[in-house]
């Protein structure tokens, strides 16, 4: 069994009155597709929030790697190697392609946003070294020849394209994308999972929350299910698929 690398204990997120995730525990090997479904409002966009900084947690502990990294702020988890996609795009709209991927690059080196803005010499290297890299992202993606267009004009499809080649481009060991192919055609969709699996084979550790129960069971080595801010599931998809718990909370009558 490969290592774990993403570690969830006990997680437990509030809002108020309502119990948006309640004792939450899963853990994510180094090397797979983890998929996260359930229905909407089940808490996995809440989750993804926990993970990755942006919400504290209620209850509960998360380790990366073997290191506790629940508390820390955002941009700690991103140099841990923790990076992830947003549900609703979150581009820099007019800014270039490029310049979209060039941003995610500069929160991982020592000359930092504010260097390549005062561009001392020191820095120069590194910026040239920041370009060439982000083009070669671009072209993993699948955006080769668009870097110099504004982020804005890009196909829906495309602009997801961009967000994971910027989250690619602080290096992470663990990519979150949440619902990646939402608003994508078939084709779109078959090709978005094709670029996971390269990712994968790259080395990349992937959490996928997704609503195309297709993609994901074909996709992931393991599913869990969210209800309620609950896990009701977790397993190979086609345990998962078979799980009347699963049936009745998510995929009602017509289980694929
Ligand atoms: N910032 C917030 N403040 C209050 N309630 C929230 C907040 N974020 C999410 N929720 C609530 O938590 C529940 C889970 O939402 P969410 O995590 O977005 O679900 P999913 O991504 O599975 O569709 C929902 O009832 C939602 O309204
Ligand atoms: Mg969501």
């Amino acid at each position: 069994m490969a290592a774990q690398l993403l570690r969830v204990v006990g997680v437990s997120k509030r809002f108020g009155g309502l119990s948006a995730l309640d004792d939450v525990s899963l853990s994510v090997a180094q090397g797979e597709i983890y998929g996260l479904i359930g229905p909407n409002g089940a808490g996995k966009t809440t989750l993804f929030n926990c993970l990755t900084g942006l919400y504290s947690l209620s209850a509960g502990e998360i380790h990366l790697g073997g290191a506790a990294i629940h508390g820390h702020k955002p941009h700690q988890i991103v140099a841990a190697g923790f990076a992830r996609t947003f549900q609703n795009i979150r581009l820099f709209a007019n800014m270039t392609v490029l310049e979209n991927v060039m941003v995610g690059r500069h929160a991982r080196t020592r000359a930092g946003v504010l260097g390549a803005v005062l561009r001392c010499a020191r820095t120069r290297g590194e910026e040239r070294a920041i370009h060439d890299r982000s083009r070669e992202l671009l072209d993993y993606v699948g955006l080769k020849h668009k870097g110099r267009g504004l982020a804005c004009h890009l196909s829906y499809g495309d602009q997801r394209r961009l967000e994971i080649a910027r989250a690619l481009a602080t290096d992470p060991q663990l990519l979150a994308l949440d619902e990646p192919v939402a608003g994508m055609n078939p084709s779109e969709r078959r090709e978005m999972g094709a670029l996971f699996l390269k990712l994968r084979e790259g080395g990349v550790t992937l959490l996928l929350i997704e609503h195309d129960v297709k993609l994901v069971m074909g996709l992931c080595d393991r599913v869990a299910v969210l209800d309620y801010g609950r896990k009701i599931a977790e397993g190979t998809p086609e345990n998962v698929r078979q799980d009347p718990a699963v049936i009745a909370a998510y995929l009602g009558s017509e289980a694929p």
